[in-house]
């Protein structure tokens, strides 16, 4: 934890980018063109209340700021970070790096500033982008609630812990994608720092087809999530993960599922409830690794079946790990993103006596048992994992309790915006199972690199019509 302590972490330039619409996020892989938005929140958080740092948000090609003038001293601030070691996900060398209105001006040895500029001193210590969590539920409605953080106060947990941008997932409102862009605007307007959104889908027809071209040609959204669990409220079947795989293949957008096999969820839990296992452990009982690997093997299969590349979101076991492992072998396009909690916890959480202590693990995919952590660890290592999210999706003691009786009322999901950098730092480069520029690319640039292929490949469809380029090559 002390060494995590010692991160100095810097943005990437969404604000620059969103300036040049047309080329999203493409630029934003060299240290050179880090935002210092970390440093100027840190500043800012030091200076002015809360609700003064409340910013109506700007939203541009899928990505959202804060406005870059906030604060009295705004775009003006220069800054000097001198002597830390700079890091992205390909180099690292010592150097001083300038930051003025915003935007990093220049990296190099030894530099000479006026008197006017502010002088950070990095010796010893890291410099390298904030970072990005891929996967968070702010404001989310689920399960008969809201989770607990809102677009500020999650913030302000990531801000916190060195994360500066998250994508959340945007949940339709009665299956209308439009109407839930408009609550997520309406949501994110309290803003502190950079954000995204994916979209989910929670059912296929006409007119959600046609909101996803909306999406993707208008709202720069062009990742979409279908859900192969919570029957009867977000799952879709394979028919139309189908006909939404398509879609995301004509659109060059990004499919996205979370795998796990909803019926066999159903009869799990009902299996639970006739033992008598109503208590948070019946949790993950009912729904084991099997059902995950099932589910990731499916859904891969289909991507093949389609011939279009495919993200699976959350992965939690080994049995989805090794799914994905297989595929990329022969050669398919899988990205696989695992979480926090999946990487650094086990289930024993989940049989503590204490029903709000268990109840607080409760996620879905389960946090699996002893040893899925550590084939987590090593998939990421080598590669098969590629991306470390939250599924951040808070809920207090007293929602929590809602399943008190009856574990399938506690709402799913646990915390980790605010710790995700830390953890991944202690559990993997500690550790030494990868280095600071891949724990650089894990927790910031993978996602930038992901959003500008498929940004990328979405212009290039507009013009050549093709989606062969989208085909299963290797990543
Ligand atoms: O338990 C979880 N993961 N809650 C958030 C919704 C989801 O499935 O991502
Ligand atoms: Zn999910
Ligand atoms: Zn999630």
């Amino acid at each position: 934890m002390a060494a995590a302590a010692e991160l100095l972490s810097l943005s990437l330039s969404l604000r620059e980018i969103a300036s040049d619409r047309k080329s999203l996020l493409s630029q934003t892989l060299e240290v050179h063109r880090l935002v210092l938005i970390t440093i100027v929140f840190l500043l800012s958080f030091s200076l002015f209340p809360i609700a003064q740092s409340q910013q109506i948000p700007e939203f541009y090609g899928g990505v959202g700021y804060v406005d870059p003038n906030c604060g009295p001293q705004g775009s003006q601030l220069k800054i000097l970070i001198k002597g830390g070691t700079v890091v992205n996900a390909h180099h690292q060398e010592v150097a001083d790096v300038y930051i003025e209105d915003g935007i990093i001006v220049s990296v190099g040895p030894n530099m000479k500033v006026s008197d006017d500029v502010t002088v950070l001193d990095a010796t010893g210590k890291y410099v390298m982008p904030g970072g990005i969590d891929p996967h968070t539920h702010l404001a989310m409605e689920f399960m008969g609630t809201e989770t607990i953080d809102d677009f500020f106060s999650g913030q302000a947990a990531a801000l916190a812990g060195g994360t500066t941008m998250h994508i959340d997932f945007v949940i339709p409102v009665n299956g209308s994608l439009t109407a839930g862009y408009e609550s997520y605007l309406s949501k994110a307007k309290i803003s502190c720092m950079d954000y995204g959104f994916h979209m989910a889908i929670t059912k296929f027809d006409e007119v959600v087809s046609k909101e996803m071209e909306l999406m993707v040609k208008e709202k720069g959204i062009n990742s979409f999530k279908f859900f192969l669990a919570y029957k009867g409220s977000l799952m879709i079947s394979d028919e139309l993960l189908l006909q939404g795989l398509e879609k995301c293949k004509s659109l060059g957008a990004l499919a996205m599922v979370h795998a796990e096999n909803g019926d066999g969820v159903a009869a799990g839990q009902k299996r639970m409830i006739d033992l008598g296992i109503t208590g948070p452990e019946g949790h993950a009982l009912s729904r084991p690794p099997v059902l995950e690997g099932e589910a990731t093997g499916r859904a891969i299969r289909l991507a093949s079946f389609v011939n279009t590349p495919l993200y699976i979101v959350h992965v939690m076991s080994t049995d989805a790990m090794e799914e994905i492992a297989k595929a990329k072998k022969s050669g398919q396009r899988v990205i696989g993103e695992t979480v926090v909690s999946g990487l650094v916890l086990d289930d024993s959480w989940l049989w503590h006596p204490d029903f709000t202590t268990a109840a607080k693990y409760v996620m879905s995919p389960p946090i699996r048992k002893l040893g899925h952590d550590k084939a987590l660890q090593a998939a990421l290592s080598m590669g098969i994992l590629q991306l470390v999210g939250t599924d951040h999706c808070t809920f207090n003691s007293t929602q929590k309790a809602f399943g008190i009786d009856d574990f399938r009322k506690i709402p799913n999901g646990v915390n980790g915006i605010g710790e995700r950098m830390h953890l991944i730092w202690d559990t993997m480069v500690e550790s030494g199972r990868i280095s600071v520029t891949d724990y650089v690319k894990i927790t910031s640039t993978e996602w930038v690199k992901w959003k500008s292929r498929f940004q990328e490949e979405e212009s290039y469809g507009k013009t050549a019509n093709s989606r062969s380029s989208l085909a299963l090559e290797g990543t």
